[in-house]
């Protein structure tokens, strides 16, 4: 086996005087040569840039059964110098939650995921590891007239999706997913059990946005459900080059935003092969869903945006949690598959994401469009849900996502390959990297403000001993905007030591390094 130098034994020995007895051991801790330990890690990768034989490994997985379990781990990495990162559901697009330059332990949430649904209060507890598809499937085994207001994607894991903000279908109704967070217990660097009340609302606050890895283990979290209707409808209307796409999406721009808040709409922006073209041209799909019955939806779009040409045939009727499966990219048949954490293939990816103003003119889309025609773009997409409703009405400082009113949309720009193509990875990623700087003049500037869920190392990392409030500013300031000031107050105060970090997890000022 793997020979161990003595930090590593003295943390597994730390670690096996606390939990005691073997059988609890062999269930709660993998270390390499552990016959499980490449399942155990592989099973929660959701990039598979960060799956390769080059890619650091954690000397051990820990996947505590309780709450004494993170305790202990948290215990023995302090204790043994260990950098801890925390994963739940693994979606972390630059692998932050399973992949570190130094020495490193994964806490892994996985068998943390009980789910408790209060329909009477419309309440339930979720703990971190559970995944969004387990959420949505244990309200819709309760009722089909309450919902929850996150992400779209059923794999996304609680844990890392509510601490940076989350959003999906509901957004403009509810807002984010931390919005409707009432309460939440996490264990801070000292070990001590905190909840809403104990932690106090300047911690509160941070955790509700502020990105994870940061403030503490946050193990579950209470959260608000949200009245939907027992019928919903979706819609999809594909428009491509040839059917004026440009012009179109043009358009949107100035309508969405302001459409009533019971309708939510996506475009997607991908390369295709038309039929009709017998080519490849590049497709705008308008993909959305109205709080409401499809006369209603038709009657809306007709009055609004005539322009998209939508007719019943592109409508569905049908029940949130169906929806769910819709937006997800499953098979409408059994909701079971929201279960199933396996049922979407994994590539390689980057992303990159923006926050637009001001309408981008015909010529500036045109060119957007005509990247997505290039080689590299054949699995790329860039996903616009409009903003707006419930987003303009909640102050920017109410937490520490900032993104709120004046925002027509953000944009997400994510490019794809399949991991036998991992040597040439570099030419997808200049390829995100070019579109980027193309759509400099089109979106929002000082800062260029950019979603912390889909992080992006390009804009900046910490340093691995210390790193300054100016350094962190520089990607700081496009995360979370003026917010980043009180998140690094909070940081000062509950982790001054810094030991709850990654590559852009927020700074201590004055930590002694
Ligand atoms: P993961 O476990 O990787 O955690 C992410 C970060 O949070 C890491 O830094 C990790 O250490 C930390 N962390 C995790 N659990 C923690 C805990 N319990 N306590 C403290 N810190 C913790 N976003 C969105 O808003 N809407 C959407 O529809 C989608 N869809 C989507 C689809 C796909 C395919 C991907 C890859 C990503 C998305 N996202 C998204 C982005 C997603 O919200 C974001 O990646 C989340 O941080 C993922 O949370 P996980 O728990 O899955 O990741």
């Amino acid at each position: 086996g793997t020979t161990l130098s003595h930090p590593h034994w003295d943390f597994l020995h730390c670690l096996s005087l606390r939990l005691a007895n073997y059988s609890t051991i062999s269930k709660v801790i993998y270390v390499q040569n552990n016959p499980s330990y490449s399942s155990v890690l592989n099973a929660s990768i959701h990039n598979t840039r960060f799956s390769t034989p080059a890619t650091p490994k954690p000397f051990a997985i820990i996947t505590p059964l309780k709450t004494s379990h993170v305790r202990s781990t948290l215990y023995c990495s302090k204790k043994h110098g260990f950098q801890l990162r925390i994963r739940s559901g693994g979606h972390d697009v630059e692998g932050l939650s399973y992949v570190s330059e130094v020495p490193f332990v994964i806490l892994d949430l996985l068998n943390f995921r009980a789910i408790k649904v209060d329909t009477k209060n419309e309440v339930a507890w979720v703990q971190s590891g559970a995944t969004l598809g387990e959420l949505y499937y244990a309200i819709a085994a309760k009722t089909n007239t309450l919902a929850f207001p996150a992400g779209m994607c059923h794999t996304v894991g609680a844990g890392g999706h509510f601490s940076g903000g989350g959003y999906g279908t509901l957004f403009r109704k509810y807002g984010l997913a931390a919005d409707n967070i009432i309460d939440a217990r996490m264990i801070d660097v000292n070990g001590r059990i905190l909840d809403r009340k104990s932690m106090g609302e300047d911690v509160f606050w941070a955790i509700r946005g502020g990105g994870g890895n940061t403030f503490g283990i946050v193990l579950a979290w209470k959260i608000k459900l949200v009245p939907v209707p027992a019928v919903v409808t979706v819609f999809t209307v594909n428009k491509n080059l040839e059917q004026n796409a440009t012009k179109i999406f043009h358009r949107w721009q100035y309508i969405a935003h302001k459409l009533p808040d019971d309708l939510f709409m996506n475009v997607w922006i991908t390369k295709v092969n038309s039929s009709q073209v017998g080519m490849k041209t590049v497709q705008a799909t308008f993909r959305g869903m109205l709080l409401g019955g499809v006369d209603e939806l038709i009657t809306l779009i007709q009055d609004k945006f005539p322009e998209l040409g939508l007719a019943e045939e592109n409508c569905n009727e049908m029940s949130w949690i169906e929806s769910v499966l819709y937006f997800g990219g499953l098979p409408l048949q059994s909701v079971d598959i929201l279960l199933d954490k396996n049922a979407l293939p994994t590539l390689s990816l980057k992303a990159k994401s923006d926050y637009v103003k001001e309408p981008i003119p015909e010529s500036g889309i045109e060119g957007l469009m005509s990247m997505f025609l290039e080689e590299e773009a054949d699995n790329a997409v860039a996903m616009i849900p409009a903003f707006g409703g419930k987003m303009d009405d909640i102050p920017e400082n109410e937490l520490p996502y900032p993104h709120r009113a004046g925002n027509l949309f953000e944009a997400t720009y994510i490019v794809q390959w399949t991991k036998e193509e991992n040597a040439e990875s570099g030419k997808y990623i200049s390829w995100s990297r070019r579109l980027y700087s193309y759509m400099t003049p089109y979106v929002s500037k000082s800062p260029r403000e950019a979603y912390v869920n889909y992080r992006d190392l390009d804009l900046g990392i910490n340093n691995n001993d210390y790193t300054s409030y100016e350094q962190a500013s520089i990607w700081g300031f496009k995360y979370f905007k003026n917010n980043f000031k009180r998140l690094v107050q909070v940081k000062t105060k509950v982790d001054p030591m810094n030991f709850f970090r990654n590559e852009q997890s927020i700074p201590p000022l004055l930590s002694p390094w």
